[in-house]
């Protein structure tokens, strides 16, 4: 569905934040895309929706493509009629406008009546926001806002779904709410690439798992072969040594205290 193939990125023309990424998205699955902050995971997304030069970015090397189309130079518009729909890090729904207004704003790609349509569904699927759908956005819950930018990124009906940390700040529950949510996108046929520090969480919803670490992927398998293993465990899955900043590191001590023992 997507691959992504050597990909380089550099941001102001010299800063090098991506360095021969490759990673590919299953049809009707999910791929995660794990990894500490400042790997470059954002970065990633944004050149899969053309976001790079509004940030200044620029793909320099490598290639993109979706289906057979290769998104490389085009705009971040034509992106989303492509299929592609994006709920980017800290949620950015709009909070003056109604929760109503919100889901519409989603569906510009689409005539008044489908978008009515898609929204009402959406009501029925998430009664507590369309109890509240001519409130301010603003009003809702933390959980209730990711629940809702996900939905407005869904009204674009697309193929691929693209999601920055949806989990971030959210309590436990909610993060297994929109877990849930996801995993219904999923099965519905949608591909995502899911981009998440909640290894846990993330590892358990796709197929497909890759490690970032400073502009590199340095781990790549099943997501349950991830799950399994011993490295990835320790680091992420919250089993690790607090003195290790890095999943390469984790790697190191454990051969090191193996050696030893
Ligand atoms: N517009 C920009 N100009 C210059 N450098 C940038 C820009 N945006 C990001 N960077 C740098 O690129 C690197 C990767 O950033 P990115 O936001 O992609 O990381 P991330 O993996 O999403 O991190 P986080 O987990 O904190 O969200 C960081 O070193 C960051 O400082
Ligand atoms: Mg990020």
């Amino acid at each position: 569905m997507l691959a992504v193939e050597n990909l380089e990125v550099v941001y102001h023309q010299v800063v090098l934040v991506l360095k021969g990424v490759s990673l590919t998205v299953p049809e009707g699955g999910v791929a995660c895309l794990l990894g500490p902050n400042g790997a470059g995971k954002t970065t990633l997304l944004r050149a899969v929706t053309g976001l790079l030069p509004i940030h200044e970015g620029r793909i320099t090397k490598g290639e993109i493509t979706f289906g057979k189309i290769p998104l490389g130079a085009r705009r971040a518009d034509e992106i989303v009629r492509l299929g592609i729909a994006q709920v980017m890090e800290g949620r950015r729904i709009f909070g003056e406008l109604s929760v109503d207004d919100n889901l519409m704003a989603g569906a510009y790609t689409l005539s008044r009546r489908d978008a009515r349509r898609r929204a009402d569904r959406f009501y029925q699927r998430f009664p507590v926001l369309g109890q509240r759908r001519h409130r301010p956005a603003g009003f809702l819950s933390g959980g209730e806002q990711q629940m809702l930018a996900i939905a407005r990124a869904l009204m674009a009906d697309p193929r691929l779904l693209v999601l920055d940390e949806p989990s971030l700040g959210l309590a436990p529950q909610i993060v297994a709410d929109v877990a849930a949510l996801i995993r219904e996108v999923a099965d519905s046929g949608v591909s995502v690439l899911l981009v998440e520090q909640n290894a846990a969480v993330a590892l358990s919803l796709a197929r497909r798992g890759y490690i970032l670490e400073t502009g590199r992927v340095v781990r790549e398998g099943d997501a349950a072969e991830l799950s399994a293993d011993e490295d990835v465990r320790e680091f992420y899955l919250g089993l690790g040594h607090a003195e290790a900043k890095s999943y390469r590191e984790v790697k190191h001590y454990r051969r090191r205290k193996r050696w030893l023992s």
